[in-house]
């Protein structure tokens, strides 16, 4: 099975994974994987849906495999045949067997199927979206599709008393297998993949979530108003989601301990469009970029959108280095993760009276009650083959259980704390991994200190005789300086595309608490606090459920350009790397229902795009399905893309000037004037032309031309451009960048 570096973009898991990978890497690299005769499972991607039955489509792959496999063994070779939303399918193949495949007229890309991963509601309130805040009429015929770990359809969050039958147009299924997983009418339809390999221990063969990720973040987007939800007290108030009577459709595609499958994920995008979701949650991604064709998550979204289904998805958790951003094919929206004002400390208190405030999640803590303090280097698991290089970070395994029992550990690297727990100790004080912005759960009371203050902790106990320290339960506290961009979240520039701002906006990811799996590993619970931008991008999927059940017939780019142009500005002070790191600022949901004019867009204009990228007709011809052709004439311009974001890359110090063309649809008031008004800084000159767009009528079009002129040293410049007819706003990120 072949393995890539790829997540679920909860951030709990992927520090410890990263922890993991680190110390493990040499261990690995000695071993090697063993191949079945060289062979991987490739996904071919053929373009648009064929319009046979999924019998005659599946013959039709076996006669393409059959063309480049030397042997007649293609019914062995297919993995799976995608046959509902789009024409593409997985199967064991070798090198040579893929590169000729990829060669053949009917295919548009082959790429080898990697494995990715999963990268209280304050949150709601804190963006001034409170529970009273009206619902539209459609909401209970809006459908989420949630790609992810699947969903605890028993929890509170998902109860579906005084729900009708799901809406007429709902065409999937609820895979309820040998398991008693049953859907009800909140959560309408739920199906599982695991096309390769065995599951793995601790997973159940059904869509019920044994991981927690999936719960969490289905009830983000649409679970019911729960009171007095907390995890142990912590984060207490009524939990709830964006669009509370919306219906959930889960689609199982991440594993427990697995992460995501490409041709699992695919497979998901492929059921979730031919059942008739409306909107498509995925907090999953790479950290490795790939091209528009090679990218399951991009491919099945550019047919979700073609189908009226909108995509929302999470940036990633490799920040805060730039070029870092994924999931940013522009017919998605790229969601990053802010700060709410709420945060969770832990305090270590010392035997000299000295007190430091940490970060973390702890449940429980000791009260008043002082315990002795060792540094986790004096305490090696000797039988075990360790010395203190090792245990000082306190790794699973590499501490001696005499030494350690009872003692408050000093670890110098961050783990989820399974190295302390297991040898017996009572807390862990560890050194946070760059900025100290986000609180984690452990497996026993952990206080996450700066570097200097885990430093100046490790020379008390060094220089006093008897040391001695407590690590106390975890407690909310205001954080005046929310929001801004916490440092894990992925960063932009585009790393493929030039001149294209990603992210798209930024929402609360960070100590969010949502429903859980109590089967989790992690923590056995039916609610939890977890971080990452797989908790922002549900909160921006249930604001574009929000924005479609009052306007059932807008387009997927219609209501990003919505949420876009109506997000609240976030600041540059927190966040030096600006628009890069937050685009248009924080999601606002209830500003989203009137953003006047919206930024359409629909196919043809992602495939003028995808030709101006250099894709060609043969393959665009694919990928519509119709006679679209990369010509001069068809030849867009990524300045031409009718996106509500303004990007330009630059080489600071030489003058640059670009012009953009851009086409706004009316969705305010029949009869109104919009004027323009621009704030640039030193360095760049905005000029708009016209200044005014007059409008008559509902869904008129009007364009105007954007010309960015200047000269800089700066490597960034922030800007923004506005559209007011005094009661709508329509905001656009201006970002100039040094690449
Ligand atoms: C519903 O799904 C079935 C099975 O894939 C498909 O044959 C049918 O065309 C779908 N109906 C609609 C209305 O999409
Ligand atoms: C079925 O559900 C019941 C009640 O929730 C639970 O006790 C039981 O373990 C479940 N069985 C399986 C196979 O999941
Ligand atoms: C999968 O499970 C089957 C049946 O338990 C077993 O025979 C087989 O070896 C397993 N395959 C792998 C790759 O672990
Ligand atoms: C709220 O939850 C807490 C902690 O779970 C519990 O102790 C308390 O009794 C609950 N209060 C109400 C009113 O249900
Ligand atoms: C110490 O190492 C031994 C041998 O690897 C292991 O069995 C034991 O669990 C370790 N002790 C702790 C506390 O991790
Ligand atoms: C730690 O201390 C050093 C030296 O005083 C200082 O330069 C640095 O900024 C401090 N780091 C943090 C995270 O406070
Ligand atoms: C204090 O630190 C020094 C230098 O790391 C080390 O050699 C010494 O053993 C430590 N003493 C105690 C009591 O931990
Ligand atoms: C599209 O424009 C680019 C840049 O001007 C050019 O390199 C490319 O050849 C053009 N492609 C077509 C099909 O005209
Ligand atoms: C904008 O549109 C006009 C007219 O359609 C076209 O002539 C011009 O080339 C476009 N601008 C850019 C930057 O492509
Ligand atoms: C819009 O303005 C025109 C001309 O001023 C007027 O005839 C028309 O009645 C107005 N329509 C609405 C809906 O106000």
């Amino acid at each position: 099975m072949s393995r890539c570096n790829c997540k679920l973009f909860s951030l709990s898991l992927y520090l410890l994974l990263l922890f993991h990978a680190l110390l493990l890497a040499t261990a690995l690299r000695s071993h090697g994987e063993a191949t079945e005769q060289d062979k991987k499972a490739y996904i071919v991607y053929m373009g648009e849906r064929l319009k046979m039955d999924g019998f005659s489509i599946k013959l039709v792959h076996k006669n393409l495999l059959n063309k480049v496999i030397a042997s007649d063994d293609a019914s062995e070779r297919l993995i799976h045949s995608y046959t509902r939303s789009f024409n593409a399918m997985a199967a064991m193949l070798s090198e040579e067997e893929a590169k000729k495949l990829s060669n053949m007229d009917e295919v548009v890309s082959v790429f080898p199927s990697q494995r990715r991963e999963l990268h209280t509601t304050r949150s709601w309130d804190f963006m001034a979206f409170p529970s009273s805040a009206s619902h539209g009429a459609f909401e209970s015929d809006v459908i989420v599709g949630m790609l992810d770990t699947g969903i605890w359809p028993e929890s509170e969050s998902f109860n579906d008393a005084g729900f009708g039958p799901p809406p007429h147009k709902w065409n999937g299924t609820c895979e309820t297998a040998k398991h008693n997983f049953t859907c009800n009418n909140k959560v309408i339809g739920a199906r599982y993949y695991h096309l390769q390999g065995n599951i793995s221990a601790g997973n159940i063969a059904s869509p019920r979530d044994t991981a927690g990720h999936g719960s969490h973040t289905s009830s983000t987007v649409a679970g019911r108003l729960v009171a007095n939800a907390s995890l142990s007290g912590l984060a207490q108030g009524t939990a709830r989601g964006a669009v509370p009577s919306a219906r959930l459709a889960v689609y199982k595609v991440c594993w427990d301990n697995e992460g995501c499958y490409d041709v699992d994920l695919l497979a998901g995008f492929d059921d979730a469009v031919a059942d008739g979701v409306d909107i498509i949650s995925i907090s999953i991604g790479s950290s490795f970029p790939s091209d528009y064709f090679s990218d399951p998550i991009a491919i099945g979204s550019f047919h979700a959108v073609k189908n009226g289904v909108l995509v929302s998805a999470s940036a990633g958790n490799s920040g805060p280095g730039r070029y870092s951003v994924a999931n940013f094919a522009p017919w998605m929206l790229t969601v990053a993760a802010s700060t709410i004002d709420r945060k969770f400390i832990s305090q270590v208190k010392l035997g000299n009276g000295d007190v430091y405030q940490g970060m973390a999640v702890n449940t429980e803590g000791a009260k008043d009650n002082l315990y002795p303090l060792i540094y986790a280097a004096n305490a090696p698991n000797k039988t075990g083959g360790f010395d203190g290089s090792i245990s000082r970070y306190c790794v699973e395994g590499s501490l001696d259980r005499k030494l350690s029992r009872g003692n408050v550990l000093i670890c110098d690297g961050l783990n989820d704390g399974s190295g302390p727990q297991l040898a017996g100790a009572v807390g862990a004080i560890m050194p946070a991994q760059g900025a100290n912005d986000v609180a984690f759960e452990f497996k026993l009371p952990v206080s996450v200190l700066g570097v200097n203050d885990t430093a100046k902790v490790l020379l008390y106990s060094n220089k006093t005789r008897n040391p001695t320290a407590y690590v106390a339960k975890s407690e909310g506290v205001l954080d005046g300086l929310a929001p801004y961009v916490v440092s894990f979240s992925s960063r932009g520039p585009h790393p493929i595309t030039s001149n294209l701002l990603k992210p798209d906006l930024a929402a609360p990811g960070v100590d969010i608490l949502a429903a859980w799996s109590p089967l989790s590993t992690q923590k056995s619970s039916l609610y939890n606090i977890i971080s990452g931008t797989s908790m922002s991008c549900p909160h921006v999927s249930g604001s574009a459920a929000y924005v479609k059940s009052f306007n059932p017939t807008w387009s997927p780019a219609a209501i990003k350009s919505a949420l876009i142009t109506t997000a609240y500005n976030m600041s540059p002070k927190r966040n030096i790397e600006a628009e890069l790191a937050y685009g248009a600022g924080q999601v606002n949901p209830l500003g989203a229902l009137k953003p006047g004019l919206v930024y359409d867009a629909d196919e043809i204009d992602y495939v003028r795009f995808l030709c101006g990228q250099g894709y060609t007709t043969k393959n665009l011809r694919l990928v519509t399905g119709d006679s679209s052709s990369c010509t001069a004439k068809t030849n867009g311009s990524i300045f031409d893309l009718n996106y509500p974001t303004f990007g330009l890359s630059i080489t600071p110090g030489k003058p640059f000037s670009a012009t953009y063309n851009r086409t706004v649809t009316n969705v305010g008031d029949s009869n109104s004037s919009y004027k323009v008004s621009v704030s640039a800084p030193d360095g760049l000159k905005i000029n708009v032309d016209p200044q005014v767009l007059t409008f008559q009528s509902i869904l008129e079009k009007k364009s105007f031309v954007v010309t960015l002129e200047g000269k800089t040293k700066k490597t960034l410049l922030s800007a923004s451009l506005v559209w007011s007819d005094g009661v709508h706003k329509a905001r656009s990120p201006i970002i100039v960048y040094g690449a």
